[in-house]
């Protein structure tokens, strides 16, 4: 069977990673082969736990290029050095510009931490992204993850999964319950979806079954 090479762009913790890559060594990611990490970040925790696993590691930090283009540019280098056809941020903290999205229609999937189009877009990432839900005062909140356009938060809803909102919660409290019951399960299930999309030529998961 056709596995699909996939790219997981990182920068910092990397527990949805490691959600991917737990899903993956039980055979549940039969379509792709986690090929390569891609960190912003030297010092992300996320690449210690590809290594752990034996998965190719790559740095490219944004700091480094003057412009976000030139970045871009590198990025695009290692991706094609290693064949990659499928992107999976996880918990990537640079916003990719729309030149090079455009490079990759359907093939680059996010993880964001609210049920879109709740608190999302520029500015909304991380504990940000709770800090606001609770502000709100909504009682349920969650993860979403979807194809990336060149719209931040914009692209196609692939998987939505709800959580409810506990009294007394944190932010750091209602990030890790976000983490738990929602992303590190829909994350690595819609890494698959797309992989076996891609795989089998299909430009639509309906196509796929
Ligand atoms: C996750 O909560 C992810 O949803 C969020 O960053 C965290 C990364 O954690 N991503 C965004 O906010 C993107 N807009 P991790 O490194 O432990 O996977």
């Amino acid at each position: 069977m056709k596995k699909v090479k996939i790219a997981i762009f990182v920068s910092g913790g990397g527990t949805n990673l490691q959600a991917i890559i737990d899903y993956a060594e039980a055979g549940k990611i039969p379509h792709g082969e986690l090929a390569l990490v891609l960190s912003s970040s030297p010092d992300a925790y996320a690449l210690t736990r590809a290594e752990m696993h034996g998965i190719p590691t790559e740095v490219v930090p944004r700091k480094m290029y003057d412009t976000q283009s030139k970045f871009e540019d590198a990025v695009c280098k290692v991706l094609e050095d290693n064949s990659i056809e499928m992107i999976v941020l996880a918990g990537f903290m640079t916003i990719l510009s729309e030149d090079f999205v455009k490079k990759f229609p359907r093939r680059i999937i996010n993880v964001h931490p609210s049920l879109i189009p709740a608190f999302c877009g520029k500015g909304f990432y991380g504990l940000k992204v709770h800090s606001a839900a609770l502000e709100y005062g909504v009682k349920v909140t969650g993860a979403t993850v979807h194809f990336v356009n060149e719209v931040p938060d914009g692209g196609e809803i692939i998987l939505q999964k709800a959580v409810t909102v506990r009294k007394e919660e944190t932010p750091e409290s209602l990030q890790q319950n976000v983490m738990r019951h929602a992303e590190w399960i829909i994350l690595p299930k819609a890494t698959e979806m797309v992989a076996k999309m891609i795989a089998k030529g299909a430009l639509t998961f309906e196509e796929t079954e």
